[in-house]
Order: structure tokens, then sequence, then C-alpha cells
């Protein structure tokens, strides 16, 4: 399927197919959706007349879905960049305080407001009401003229909303952990590749260029051989109720029905969403698919097996809140996992906050606290030589001395293959081994034994119980 901007023909529709985008995308859509929360709303105007690789008709048309903690920063990055414009947003929370803590009021009409201010601050006329806002994602989706969604919804939604907007011909910028579970990932591939959709993962840390270079260090054998990967994921940093919570009234301007979406009905409780829902089962996987999402992550770059996984998984030790709690991810956890090549890696959940250090024969290489450290301390200024492997960099002017704002450069390398319809750094396949491998590791911690994987079925060897772990039931409505 080819997107707005290839139709138009500003860019190249590399290595796609012919295949006309369908008509019927926006009708069939429309057709379910229910007109809620319409804040503001502008016709499209594209002055023609304008032209450059900034004139409106060529930018990437953005909506961006969830603008939470981490949805309104993203917002704003992607504002950032002069050849986006962001059209339309979307949260089922018109605006409250929980989010960082409990004076921080996010969700749709903050965001809405800093969108609108953004573009005011470039208008003559210094106003600007062009952004529109909704309470129902399926508006965004369902628009001829989005060209990319951004989704910062928690993880339980990540699945639902990414094999929609494929359907429709969106490219996909969502966050990490990809999925909520194995299956959902496949699923996912299934959709993005079908639909010749750019599908980037929002684990930011491998756009960084210190990480990079330990990645790159590992994997050109200036360690050694790699031998063990330690990750430290942090402990929970939130508490929730414990046995005998109370459901609480729904706030109001919050559409809680749409919050669970997919998940298992519920009662209402505040601390089942804002935030803390990673610490709750179904919606999450705590700290380990939350952190993990990045530590793991970088193990899986460092070792060279992306598009794989561990051969064997073991959970060692694991603390769970008292039965009846509200929270019902582990409190403290240690798994560990085998790959065919001989490496274990080894996930704990103690201090620093994240950390990953590759152990080989000859050496090691850590990054935490954002910092690099290495044995013998002469590798850290190491020049790669010319013919040594490189990781594709999101920005090449960055180095490991000014890894700048890598975050931003992730963006931008989502922005750059929407429109060169390249690979990007962390492309859907990629995403979900690496989030494949923190379900491994909480399913191993509720089996607590040794656990034989093939990563090729993407199946246990042997243990129903654990290959029951796998997916999950979604609500009828969300059968995507
Ligand atoms: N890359 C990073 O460093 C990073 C950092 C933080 C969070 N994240 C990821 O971002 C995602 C969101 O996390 P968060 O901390 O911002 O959570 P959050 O609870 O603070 O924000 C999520 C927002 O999504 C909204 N939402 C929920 N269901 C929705 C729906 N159906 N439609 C529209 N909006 C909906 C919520 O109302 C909320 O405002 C998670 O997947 C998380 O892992 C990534």
């Amino acid at each position: 399927m080819l997107n707005r901007l290839q139709r138009q023909s500003h860019f190249p529709a590399k290595g796609l197919s012919k295949q006309k985008a369908s008509s019927n995308t926006r009708r069939e859509f429309l057709k379910t959706v229910t007109t809620t929360a319409v804040v503001s709303s502008m016709p499209l105007i594209v002055p023609r007349s304008v032209f450059g690789a900034n004139a409106p008709s060529n930018r990437i048309n953005v909506g961006v879905i969830g603008l939470g903690t981490r949805g309104l920063p993203d917002m704003k990055l992607f504002l950032e960049n002069k050849d986006v414009q962001v059209r339309a947003i979307c949260d089922v929370n018109r605006a409250s305080n929980g989010y960082r803590d409990e004076t921080t009021v996010m969700g749709l009409t903050p965001a809405l407001k800093v969108a609108n201010e953004h573009y005011a601050a470039r208008q003559r006329s210094g106003t600007y009401q062009g952004v529109d806002a909704t309470g129902d994602f399926r508006e965004i989706i369902g628009r001829d003229d989005i060209d990319a969604v951004a989704i910062v919804t928690p993880d339980h939604w990540h699945a639902v909303m990414t094999i929609m907007a494929a359907k429709a011909g969106k490219d996909i910028f969502c966050q990490k952990p990809l999925t909520l579970t194995i299956q959902d990932g496949q699923e996912m591939i299934r959709a993005v590749r079908k639909q010749q959709r750019i599908l980037q993962t929002g684990s930011q840390w491998r756009s960084n260029a210190r990480v990079r270079f330990a990645c790159e260090l590992v994997r050109n054998g200036y360690i050694g051989q790699l031998k063990t990967i330690r990750t430290t994921i942090a402990l929970n940093n939130k508490q929730g109720p414990g046995p005998g919570w109370q459901p609480m009234p729904v706030p109001e301007g919050f559409d809680y029905p749409m919050w669970l979406g997919p998940a298992p009905q519920a009662s209402y409780h505040k601390d089942r969403c804002i935030y803390k829902y990673r610490f709750l089962l179904d919606y999450s996987g705590g700290q380990i698919t939350n952190i993990g999402g990045h530590a793991i992550d970088i193990a899986q770059l460092g070792n060279n097996t992306e598009r794989t996984g561990p051969i064997e998984v073991e959970g060692m030790e694991a603390t769970w809140p008292p039965r009846g709690s509200l929270f019902t991810t582990a409190l403290t956890s240690k798994f560990r996992a085998l790959y065919a090549n001989g490496v274990e890696l080894i996930c704990e959940s103690i201090p620093p906050y994240f950390s990953i250090r590759f152990e080989g024969t000859e050496g090691w290489v850590e990054f935490a606290n954002r910092e690099l450290k290495t044995s013998p301390e002469s590798l850290a200024s190491v020049e790669l030589k010319p013919d040594d492997f490189r990781l594709p960099a999101p920005n090449p002017t960055r180095t490991i001395a000014n890894p700048g704002h890598f975050y931003a450069d992730h963006i931008r390398n989502f922005l750059d293959c929407v429109k060169s319809r390249e690979e990007p750094i962390e492309p859907v396949e990629v995403g979900h081994r690496s989030a494949s491998i923190c379900h491994l590791g909480n399913i191993a911690l509720k089996r607590m034994k040794r656990l034989e994987w093939d990563p090729q079925a993407e199946r246990f060897v042997g243990d129903e119980t654990a290959n029951s772990m796998l997916s999950r039931p979604r609500r009828t409505d969300w059968n995507a």
C-alpha cells in the first residue's frame, strides 16, 4: 500500500509493489467510528503554490495516540521536525494529574494546547487552532490525510492499534515494549509486512552513540569471545494498594472502557491506569518489560541475536505482591537465558536503574547510568578499523563523547524511513524479539523452572502451561 506522500510522488516508493491504496480505507473505518470528544477541527488546506521539502503538501502528517508520561514529550519531539505536521492527537483522558507525580497534569487538553501553541508561534497572526483532538483513535487511523501514527499508549493497546493502523496504510512509531504477548508480536509483524509499512520500535537507547559503540566493541571481538550479558532493571518505583482495595468512581473526562479496550473487564482504581498500569500483568510486564524494553533490547543488539531468541530460559528468584493486591507483576526478579551461541543473559532487579554489561574472554564493556566503562580501560578509546562491523547510526554526527539528543535522533530515523522506505533502526521483527525475551522471563518466573525454548517455532518444548502464556484473549470488540 502506498502512503499519501508516495501517492503524491514526493517520495520514492522503494521496494514497494505498485498496489494502489484502497479508496475504501476511510469509509470502512468511519463505519466503526464513534464520534466522541472532537475538541477542534479545521479543514485541510494545502497551499499547492508553496514548493520545497517542508512545504505543507510535502510534510509527514502525524497523529499521536496517547499523551501521557511519554506521549507528551514524544509529541514535542515530532513537532520539532519541520517536515512534520501533527494533525491530530488522541487520548481517552481529557486531563488529569497522576502521571509523573500528583501535580503533573497531562492528557488530551494540555497536549492540544502545546501543539496549537507550537504552530501559533510560527503564524503571522500568532494564532492556530488546526490540531484536531479526539478520544477515539479510530478517527485518526481512519483519516486519509494522516501518513503516520505514534502509539504511546499502555502496552495492552500496542498490537490492536498497530494492526489497525497498518491495515489503514499508516506508518507506525510504536513505543517499547512493542508487545504485551509473543502472539501480539507475530500478528504485528504479519500486518506490518503485508501492508508494507514502516514500523519503528520506541527503544531509543539503541540510538545512543555510547550504546552503539559498546555493541560494536562486542560484535567486533574487542572483548574476546562474548560469554555473559548482565542486565539490571530497576526495582518497582510505585506502590499499589494491597489486599482489600476498593474500586473508585471513574473520574469525569476519563473514558475508562476505552482505556481497558482489549484487556479483561475490571473495576476502576486510579492506580490501575495512569503510569502504574506497568505493574499489572493484564496491561504490561512490570520492570522486566518496562526497563527490559531497553536493557534486553541492547543485549540483543550486542549479541547479534536481534531476529532470534534464546534456547533456554529459567526463573531464578521472584517475590510477588500479596494475593489480592492490585499490582500483580513481580516485586523483585532474577532470570537467566541461554542462547545457541553459548552466551548467557542474566537479568536482575537490582540497582542501577538500568545497566548492561557484556563480559568476554578478554575484557568487558558496560553501559550504566548513561556512562560507558570498559576493561581494559583502553577499550573505551579504541578506534574501530575501517573494515570493522558498524551498526547503523540515526545521526552520524553523534559521538561517544557527545551522544546528543539520541531520542530525537531515533524519531528522526523513523521520519527519514517514512520518506525513503528503508528499514528503521528497530523494525517490527527486532522490537518483537526484544519484547519476547522479557515475556519469556516473566513466564519463567511463573514456572520457576528451566524451560526449553524453540526460537524458530516460538514455542516452549514440552511445557504446555508455559505455552498457554504466549497469548491472551482480547475482548471481542478488539480482535484486530
Ligand atoms: N521509550 C521510553 O523511554 C519510554 C518511557 C516511558 C514510557 N514508554 C512507553 O510509552 C507507553 C506509555 O507509557 P506512559 O508512561 O506514557 O503511560 P501513561 O499512563 O503515563 O500514558 C499513557 C496515555 O495513554 C492514554 N491511553 C490509554 N488508552 C488509550 C486509548 N485507547 N486511546 C488513546 N489514549 C489512550 C492514557 O490515558 C494515558 O494518557 C508505554 O508503552 C511505555 O512503556 C517509553
